[in-house]
């Protein structure tokens, strides 16, 4: 049985595509088969993984065109294979354009659900990273998914901002996809120390903390993880000594560790 997880969170830099690429192999580490799907026109976890976006002939906006066009050999099409040992389907800016043209489309909303039914039976997990925003490209990711997963920063802004991100996924569950669930709230980027993080973390458990999972792994500030993601490779492959390797290898575990 797969599973398909959304990264999403509307909020810009909250550690959304790191927690996709790490959790990602963190997952294939524990025997896992792994897709990546990079859903952000920005194509950061293309580059996360040492791919460049623009070089990518064949991305996810290829994959929505094909599928609004009936195209049917397109299984296994653009799937780029990293040394780590997970799939990843690319993106680039190509992905904007199309967003704009699915708004004349019939059925815009699950174009990529009909894809991922023709390849979510070999993998284990499918972690999609969404873009910052909640436009159609990521309602197309929510509608494909069995659950999300929210990383959020310990800072008063983003954490009021999940009221919106917490409606949104109500709304897909209603409307398109009723076995959509939240994963869990994943704080990133944490600076312990803090007397303010430990307040924020307060308010995240007494605001969401009764409706939503929040994960008791967290992630550490560390430059480490911002040092990883311009190399190419995993946090664990980079230094699997660092806290960050611990912290997403223990994410890993709590969300994959007893598929092996
Ligand atoms: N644990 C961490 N410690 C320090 N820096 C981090 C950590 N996790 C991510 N970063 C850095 O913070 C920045 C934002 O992270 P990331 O790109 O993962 O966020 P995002 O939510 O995907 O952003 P966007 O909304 O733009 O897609 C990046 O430069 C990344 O390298
Ligand atoms: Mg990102």
């Amino acid at each position: 049985m797969s599973k398909i997880i959304a990264i999403a969170n509307q909020k810009g830099g909250v550690g959304k595509t790191t927690t996709a690429a790490n959790l990602g192999i963190g997952l294939a580490n524990l025997g896992n088969k792994v897709l990546l799907i990079d859903g952000d026109p920005q194509g950061s976890l293309t580059a996360a993984l040492g791919f460049d976006p623009d070089a990518q002939s064949y991305t996810l906006a290829n994959i929505f065109a094909d599928v609004i066009n009936e195209q049917n050999d397109i299984k296994n099409k653009g799937i780029i294979h990293h040394a780590e040992g997970v799939d990843l389907i690319p993106s680039n800016l190509k992905l904007s354009s199309l967003e704009l043209q699915l708004v004349s489309i019939m059925g815009r909303e699950l174009i990529l659900r009909q894809y991922i039914e023709t390849v979510k039976s070999d993998y284990d997990y499918i972690i999609i990273d969404c873009q910052p925003s909640l436009g159609m490209v990521t309602v197309n990711v929510l509608s494909s998914a069995d659950t999300v997963l929210i990383p959020v920063q310990t800072s008063y802004l983003p954490v009021i901002g999940l009221q919106e991100l917490i409606k949104t996924i109500g709304n897909v569950k209603r409307q398109l996809n009723p076995k959509l669930e939240i994963e869990g709230i994943l704080i990133t980027m944490l600076n312990k120390r803090t007397n303010y993080a430990k307040e924020i973390m307060e308010l995240l458990k007494n605001s969401y903390g009764a409706q939503v999972k929040i994960f008791e792994t967290t992630i550490p500030r560390s430059v480490k993880a911002e040092e990883s993601s311009t190399t190419g490779e995993s946090i664990f492959k980079y230094d699997k000594r660092s806290k960050v390797a611990e912290a997403y290898g223990a994410l890993a575990q709590e969300i994959g560790g007893t598929n092996v």
